[in-house]
C-alpha cells in the first residue's frame, strides 16, 4: 500500500514535469518563428572608404563585449583576384560577408587554403573577440584589448577558433571599404537569415585626399582594382580613385534617402566622421542605439580617454586616427594641402560635398583662417535615418 502510494506520487510528479516541459517548448515555439523578428542577432556593416576614420569607428564597435568584429574580411578577395575590377568583385565580396555574418568561415577556403592559425586572417588582432575567450584566453571578454599584446599572445591559436568565437556573439560587425553601390547589398537586406543594418561612414574628401597622399604606397594595389588596370598598381595622383569614391558616396546616400525600397527603412544610417570627432559620445550613442547596443560605463570611460589622450598608450597608439585633439587633427589638411589641390578636389567631389555638407574654400585666405569652419552643422541636414523615422 505504501509502496503503491509512493509509485503514484512518482508518476504524478513525472506527468507534472512533462507538462511543464511541454509548456516551455510550446511557449518558445510561439515566440520564435516570427516573420518580423526574423533573427535576434544583429549584423552590422560599416560601409566606408579608405582613410575615412573607419578603423576608429570599427574599434568603437570591436571593443564592445557583445560584438564580434572583423575589419576588411574582403581584403582577401581583392588580394586573391587583383586583376579584376571592383565591380566584378562585388558579388564575391558580398557572398563572403554574408557567410561571415553567419559565422561560416569556410568561405575563406578559396583565399586562405590551409587556414591553420588565427593570424592568417587579415587584421585579426584589431578584433577584441579574437583576443578573448573562446578565441584566446589572454583577455577577458569585457577587457579593452590591446592589439600589440594580442598579436604576440593569440596569433597561433587555431583558425577554427574564429568560427567558434563568432557563434558566441549577438552582434556581428564588419567594416568594409570595398562596396561602391548600395544595390549590391539588397539581397542581404531581404535575406531572412540576416538582420542587416548599415552605417555609411563618410569624411570630408579634402581630408581623405590628404590622408590618402600620406598612405600612397599602401593603396596602389587597391587603386588598380578600382581603376580596372588588370593588376597594374597605380598612384592616385590625378584623384581618379577619389572621384570614384565620391561618386559612390552620392550613389549610396541618394539611393538610401530618395529611392529607398521599404526594406531599407530603419536599416541605413549616415555618419560623418567630423561629427564623431566633434562630439564623440553623442554620435557613438546614436550608432549604438541604431545597432541595439548599450554603452557601458567602462566603454564610456575608454572612449573619453582615447579622444582626450588620457590613459595608458593613448598618446602613441590611439588608433592613429584620433588623439588628444582629434577635432584639431581633422582640420590638418588645411595646413598641408596646397590651395590648388584643394580646388581640384573640390571640383572632382563637388556633388558629394554639396550633398554631405562640406563647404567650398574659395581662396587661400579662407584656407588659412582657422576661425572659419567649412563643415556645415549636422542639424541642417537630415543625415541619420534612425529606426523610427517614417520618411517615405
Ligand atoms: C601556425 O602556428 C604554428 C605554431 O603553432 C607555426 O609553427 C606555424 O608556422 C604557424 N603558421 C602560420 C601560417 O603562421
Ligand atoms: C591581364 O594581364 C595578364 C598578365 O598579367 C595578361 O595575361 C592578360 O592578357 C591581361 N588581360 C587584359 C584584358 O589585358
Ligand atoms: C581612463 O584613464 C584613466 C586615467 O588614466 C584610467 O584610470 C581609466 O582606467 C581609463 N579607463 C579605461 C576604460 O581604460
Ligand atoms: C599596448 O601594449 C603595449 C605593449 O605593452 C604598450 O606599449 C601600449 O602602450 C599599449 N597600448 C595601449 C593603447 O594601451
Ligand atoms: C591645433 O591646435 C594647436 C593649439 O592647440 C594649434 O597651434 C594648431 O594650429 C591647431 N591645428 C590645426 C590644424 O588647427
Amino acid at each position: 500500500m505504501v509502496r503503491f502510494r509512493a509509485l503514484n506520487v512518482i508518476v504524478a510528479g513525472f506527468f507534472l514535469l512533462q507538462t511543464i516541459f511541454l509548456l516551455v517548448i510550446y511557449s518558445r515555439n510561439t515566440v520564435l518563428p516570427d516573420a518580423e523578428t526574423k533573427t535576434e542577432k544583429v549584423h552590422l556593416l560599416i560601409l566606408s572608404s579608405w582613410r575615412s576614420g573607419s578603423s576608429f569607428i570599427g574599434q568603437i564597435f570591436s571593443q564592445h563585449p557583445d560584438v564580434f568584429y572583423l575589419m576588411e574580411p574582403a581584403w582577401h578577395v581583392w588580394m586573391s583576384m587583383f586583376q579584376n575590377n571592383a565591380k566584378t568583385l562585388h558579388m564575391a565580396v558580398r557572398d563572403l560577408i554574408r557567410s561571415v555574418f553567419l559565422c561560416d568561415m569556410s568561405v575563406f577556403d578559396a583565399y586562405i587554403p590551409k587556414r591553420m592559425n588565427v593570424s592568417e586572417l587579415f587584421q585579426w588582432s584589431v578584433s577584441r573577440a579574437l583576443c578573448s575567450y573562446p578565441a584566446c584566453s589572454h583577455f577577458n571578454r569585457e577587457d579593452i584589448t590591446n592589439e600589440t599584446v594580442c598579436k604576440v599572445v593569440c596569433g597561433r591559436n587555431s583558425f577554427s577558433k574564429i568560427e567558434e568565437s563568432c557563434n558566441t556573439y549577438s552582434h556581428i560587425v564588419l567594416k568594409e571599404v570595398r562596396f561602391f553601390d548600395l544595390k549590391v547589398l539588397y539581397p542581404l537586406l531581404t535575406d531572412p537569415s540576416l538582420n542587416l543594418k548599415i552605417i555609411h561612414l563618410v569624411r570630408d574628401p579634402r581630408a581623405v585626399a590628404k590622408s590618402r597622399e600620406q598612405a600612397m604606397k599602401a593603396l596602389t594595389r587597391d587603386n588598380g582594382i578600382v581603376l580596372n588596370t588588370n593588376g597594374t598598381k597605380v598612384d592616385d595622383v590625378r584623384y581618379d580613385v577619389l572621384r570614384e569614391v565620391c561618386r559612390s558616396h552620392v550613389q549610396m546616400y541618394e539611393t538610401a534617402m530618395d529611392k529607398a525600397p521599404s526594406f531599407l527603412k530603419g536599416r541605413y544610417m549616415l555618419v560623418r566622421y567630423e561629427d564623431v570627432v566633434r562630439d564623440p559620445l553623442r554620435e557613438i550613442n546614436q550608432m549604438y542605439e541604431f545597432s541595439n547596443l548599450k554603452l557601458t560605463a567602462k566603454l564610456k570611460s575608454w572612449i573619453y580617454n582615447i579622444t582626450h589622450g588620457v590613459g595608458p598608450g593613448s598618446k602613441k597608439e590611439a588608433f592613429k586616427t584620433t588623439s588628444r585633439n582629434a577635432a584639431n587633427v581633422s582640420q590638418a589638411w588645411r595646413k598641408d594641402l596646397s590651395f590648388q589641390k584643394i580646388q581640384k578636389i573640390q571640383n572632382i567631389c563637388k556633388g558629394a560635398m554639396n550633398l554631405l555638407g562640406y563647404q567650398f574654400i574659395d581662396s587661400e585666405k579662407e584656407q588659412k583662417d582657422m576661425s572659419m569652419d567649412f563643415v556645415l552643422p549636422r542639424r541642417h541636414y537630415q543625415f541619420s535615418w534612425l529606426p523610427n523615422n517614417d520618411k517615405k
